[in-house]
């Protein structure tokens, strides 16, 4: 899959008003080699401004983001513990949470910090000034949310619930097969808008998981003919792959975006084509989401550990040991 073309690990905030962060400023920087220690910039990852000399070097105080609290406007069951709640949109964070892969993260509001799951934004309401967010309950934090009261804080907008998100801002004139389970569909507004505008032909196949909400299909008319809901598998144990690979066999796609559990992105992870290349939703435990706890640390196939809430990086690059058990199968 896509090995002919290597994709760089970035940060989602360097050049941001988030630019420089905490970790960058103490030597850490994902963007800047000249900040963690080179003499010079032969490796900089160019984010369209230098970030050592625009936001390191004169920089005023730096910027963090807080939790802000914001009214709960609308809340209703929509599946089995699958939740909607519509929330007053914080000033200024319209555009930002429109764009691919944005999310916050979320907690009652007298909560620890170390309450607070991260969420995609499901919709953004211009006229209503509301922005919308589906969750499951899964475990504590999500439970919590259950018996939030009127109000709800909120602290981002963040950027990186994508893996892989600039082959889907670069996507032009391609074949693309979105791949969806659960809340994934969640991602899928902020996909296709930036997928639309660049002419790309779009078919998407979801399976609504174990909740059985389809809540997203209101939001996809337009693609008529062109969304299949469906179960990926047979069993609950994932052990045939035939229905994912007859999907994607059949959609002759150029990239492959899918939005659902590691469980999804390891089974296509193991069926993509070389010549294909691939998005998929980061679903990393986060508890910061600002580059400091570790929770989210992914393991590069060199040993390298990375903060997966800040670096825009290859799913492949993830998801190595499932890559690598596949192609060892099919050598075997
Ligand atoms: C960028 C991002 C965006 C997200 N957007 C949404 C969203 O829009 N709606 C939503 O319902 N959830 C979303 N999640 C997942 C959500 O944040 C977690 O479900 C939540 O933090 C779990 O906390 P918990 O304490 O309730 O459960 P935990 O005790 O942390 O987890 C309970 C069980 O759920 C599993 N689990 C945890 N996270 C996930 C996940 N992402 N996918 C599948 N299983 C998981 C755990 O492995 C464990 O088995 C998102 C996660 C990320 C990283
Ligand atoms: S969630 Fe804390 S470092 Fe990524």
């Amino acid at each position: 899959m896509s090995q002919n073309n290597k994709y760089a690990i970035r940060c989602h905030d360097a050049g941001s008003a988030w630019c420089p962060c905490a970790p960058g400023i103490a030597g850490y920087c994902l963007a800047c080699p000249v900040i963690t220690g080179a003499q010079t910039c032969d490796f900089c990852l160019w984010s369209g401004t230098c970030v050592y000399d625009h936001h390191f070097r004169h920089r005023g105080p730096i910027r963090v983001r807080e939790f802000v609290s914001t009214p709960v406007r609308q809340r209703q069951v929509i599946g089995h513990e699958l939740y909607l709640v519509r929330l007053e949109l914080p000033g200024g964070w319209e555009t930002e949470l429109r764009r691919p892969g944005s999310f916050v993260m979320v907690k009652r509001p007298n909560d620890e910090d170390i309450s607070a799951a991260p969420m995609a934004v499901c919709g953004v309401d211009s006229e209503e000034q509301t922005l919308t967010i589906v969750f499951q309950i899964r475990g504590p934090k999500t439970s919590a949310l259950m018996c939030a009261g009127s109000e709800w804080a909120l602290k981002g907008p963040y950027y990186g619930a994508l893996f892989g998100v600039r082959r889907l801002l670069r996507a032009f004139g391609q074949k693309v097969l979105i791949l969806v389970s659960s809340t994934g569909q969640s991602l899928i507004p902020g996909v296709v808008g930036n997928l639309l505008e660049q002419e790309n032909d779009i078919s998407i196949a979801i399976d609504p998981g174990l909740s059985g909400g389809l809540y997203i299909l209101d939001n996809l008319k337009e693609f008529d003919g062109r969304v299949l809901a469906t179960r990926f598998y047979d069993t609950v144990t994932h052990a045939d792959l035939g229905r994912l690979s007859e999907i994607i066999g059949a959609s002759r796609a150029d990239l492959i975006i899918t939005l659902g559990s590691d469980f999804l992105h390891r089974d296509v992870a193991q069926l993509l084509e070389p010549k294909q290349e691939w998005v998929a939703s980061n679903n990393s435990i986060m508890v910061c989401a600002d580059g400091l706890c570790g929770s989210c640390s992914i393991v590069l196939r060199d040993g390298t550990e990375i903060r997966g809430c800040k670096a825009d990086m290859a799913p492949e690059d993830v998801f190595w040991r499932d890559i690598d058990r596949a192609a060892s199968g099919k050598e075997g």
